[in-house]
């Protein structure tokens, strides 16, 4: 119970890594607002935290608009009266090579990935400053900030991005008591892991589904599950990782050594 009672807002929270951290912060004992591009996925994840004992309140809220995102803080404080953590997991991939890659894909992921979660940020911290009290805000980055991988430049670049906009957030932020942090996720089981197998094997030939099985970390016979991320994510929102600061933890079953 880390989170016991503590209000925890996750965006991209429809599928995925997003749906798996709702389910852990809500394990922890957090009641957690999911937001997404749709309701109807979210209120499936609701239903999920719901079942753990917890409060949930879905909402519809595109990261790339700061007006609704404005807006769906304004909902949680209505309805739980503070926000105290906020995970910006939303993020996209567009696979190309860095020759081919077009300019309106480079810009989208950046803007996805970079601006959106940054404008997140912003407006989750000045909730945090106006209540008092301070809070956590945990970004979703990837190892493929620290590595690069092939074919996806623009996503490399931008999860580096994140990593080091952590750092300068939670420099800046300190005074205030919010805590920043990142993870940095291998090759997690969600629906974004299948789209890039069906990338490669619509290029290379074979069965995304065969192929998703074999994109394991190296260490682990298994697939990383989301909500595994999601423990951590819940373990760096609480007053436990206070001394963890401005840092982007691996949480990819070892494959980066650094
Ligand atoms: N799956 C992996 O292997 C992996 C590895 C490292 C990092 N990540 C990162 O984890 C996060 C979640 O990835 P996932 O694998 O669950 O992906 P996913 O594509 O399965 O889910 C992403 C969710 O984000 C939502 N989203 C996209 N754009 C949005 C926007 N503008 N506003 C609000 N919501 C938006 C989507 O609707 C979707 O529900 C991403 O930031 C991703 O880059 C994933």
């Amino acid at each position: 119970m880390l989170l016991k009672d503590k209000v925890i807002f996750v965006t991209g929270a429809g599928q995925g890594m997003g749906r798996g951290i709702a389910q852990a912060v809500a394990e922890a004992g957090a009641h957690v607002v999911v937001s997404d591009l749709r309701l109807g996925p979210v209120q499936e994840t609701a239903r999920l935290v719901e079942a753990a004992g917890r409060r949930a309140l879905p909402l519809m809220a595109d990261v790339l608009d700061s007006q609704v995102v404005q807006s769906a803080i304004r909902q949680t404080i209505e309805t739980f009266g503070r926000l105290d953590g906020w995970v910006n997991n939303a993020g996209v991939v567009k696979m190309d090579s860095a020759l081919d890659m077009a300019e309106e894909d480079w810009g989208f992921q950046f803007e996805v990935n970079v601006q959106g979660l940054f404008v997140c940020c912003q407006l989750a911290a000045r909730q945090m400053m106006a209540q008092g009290g301070g809070g956590a805000i945990v970004n979703i980055a990837s190892n493929a900030g620290k590595v690069g991988y092939r074919n996806m430049a623009a996503y490399n670049a931008s999860k580096a991005a994140v990593i080091n906009l952590t750092r300068s957030l939670s420099l800046e932020w300190a005074e205030h008591n919010i805590n920043v942090n990142a993870v940095c996720p291998g090759g997690v089981d969600t629906p974004m892991l299948l789209g890039v197998a069906e990338w490669l094997t619509q290029r290379l030939g074979g069965d995304p589904h065969e192929l998703v099985k074999t994109m394991k970390p190296n260490q682990m016979n298994r697939h990383i599950q989301p909500i595994e991320v999601g423990r951590v994510v819940a373990f760096l929102l609480s007053e436990q990782a206070t001394i963890i600061r401005g840092q982007s933890i691996n949480v990819d079953g070892g494959d980066t050594p650094y």
